[in-house]
């Protein structure tokens, strides 16, 4: 069995590190890098500290608007298929990598399975939801963290090739964490004290895309009374300087940071700020509280459970959002599966 795997963006190669490994053991694996993340911190740092094998096709696509970074990643990504090609063609997540790996797939009529089906927000504004939509209707295997992401396909008419296999991102927290503790010297490096500070992340288009609301984001970690480390996100950066935003002096703003190092700073903080989806979910997995500065969530099994709030970007929303969850939280139950996602796929792709 021969899979052909599709990462881009940085979440997908954190995804990618239990994943390789297990269809490696169950088959042999290409992976090809659209190129969509190439700044060395934001791709490269992160296959050697997760011990990834080097892509073996890299397609230097780089950024570009919506429409022409999916194309530019499609028409490449149909040659990479032509010459390898493989049984089945994985692709994660909901990015325009993840998009374009299934569609390339598609019209060459190779099997495409996607881990981290059946999430949806309901927004059509946000460019992953429609990722993700056509990527599940373009898919033979769907393989969802949760029962509610099972219901979610059932919901749109995909029934055949459903699998519940919990969260990749529990089997790396999992096998990363005490890694984290002993290698990371987070957050001590930057002088935080454990438990005494909030990590904040906010790179999504509808955070930072209009000057009003990203000026409302940056205004209300402000004004939190505990200190803010954010490490910034290059979109967020970029934005910052052409709206002329100024960053508030109380932010400790830091550059992205390998996997380790963001670990051991989730791991550390009294709560975490942010618009990530991954980010919500590493916090659940170390009990760390998360407000998540969206209207909506795809991971909304973390709410229900009481370690994830909603919260609009207003100083007072976000300082009596973060007083609420610095509050002793309930007992957290296991939302999404128990670490063996990884392994799980890779033998369900194998019997194929
Ligand atoms: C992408 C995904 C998002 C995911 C995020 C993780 C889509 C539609 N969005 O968003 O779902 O949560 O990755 O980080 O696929 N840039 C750099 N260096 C880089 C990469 C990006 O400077 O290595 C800057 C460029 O200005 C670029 C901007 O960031 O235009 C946005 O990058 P892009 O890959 O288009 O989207 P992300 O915001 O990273």
């Amino acid at each position: 069995m021969h899979f052909l795997t599709v990462l881009g963006a940085r979440p997908q190669f954190v995804k990618a590190a239990p994943l390789s490994a297990a269809l490696r053991v169950h088959g042999t694996e290409s992976i090809v890098h659209t190129g969509q993340h190439y700044d060395v911190g934001m791709s490269d740092v992160f296959f050697t500290e997760l011990g990834i094998a080097p892509p073996n096709h890299h397609l230097g696509i780089g950024s570009g608007s919506q429409g022409a970074q999916t194309g530019a990643m499609l028409a490449s990504l149909e040659q990479v298929m032509l010459a390898e090609r493989p049984d089945v063609v994985v692709v994660l997540g909901d990015t325009n990598s993840t998009l374009a790996g299934a569609l390339a797939a598609a019209k060459l009529h190779l099997p495409v399975a996607h881990i981290e089906a059946g999430l949806r927000s309901f927004n059509r504004r946000m460019p992953e939801e429609v990722n993700r939509v056509m990527t599940d209707h373009l898919s033979q295997w769907s393989f969802a963290p949760s029962p509610l992401a099972r219901q979610q396909l059932a919901d749109e008419g995909i029934t055949e090739g459903v699998h519940v296999v919990g969260d990749i991102m529990l089997d790396v927290v999992m096998q990363q964490r005490g890694r984290a503790r002993v290698e990371s010297r987070m957050p001590a490096a930057l002088d935080l004290p454990p438990r005494g500070y909030v990590l904040a992340t906010i790179h999504r288009a509808e955070n930072t895309d209009d000057r009003e609301r990203l000026s409302a984001v940056l205004d209300s970690l402000g004004g939190l009374a505990l200190p803010v480390v954010i490490p910034l996100h290059p979109r967020t950066r970029s934005r910052i300087d052409r709206f002329g935003l100024r960053l508030p002096s109380h932010l400790r703003v830091i550059d992205p940071m390998g996997y380790l190092d963001m670990l051991a700073l989730i791991d550390g903080a009294r709560c975490v700020i942010t618009d990530s989806g991954g980010v919500q979910k590493e916090a659940y997995y170390v009990g760390v509280p998360c407000v998540t500065l969206r209207d909506e969530t795809e991971w909304t099994e973390t709410v229900d459970a009481g370690w994830n709030m909603l919260c609009q970007p207003t100083p007072d929303a976000l300082a009596s959002a973060v007083a609420t969850m610095a509050m002793p939280r309930p007992v957290q139950p296991p939302l999404y599966g128990d670490g063996t996602a990884a392994e799980q796929i890779a033998v369900i792709l194998a019997a194929a």
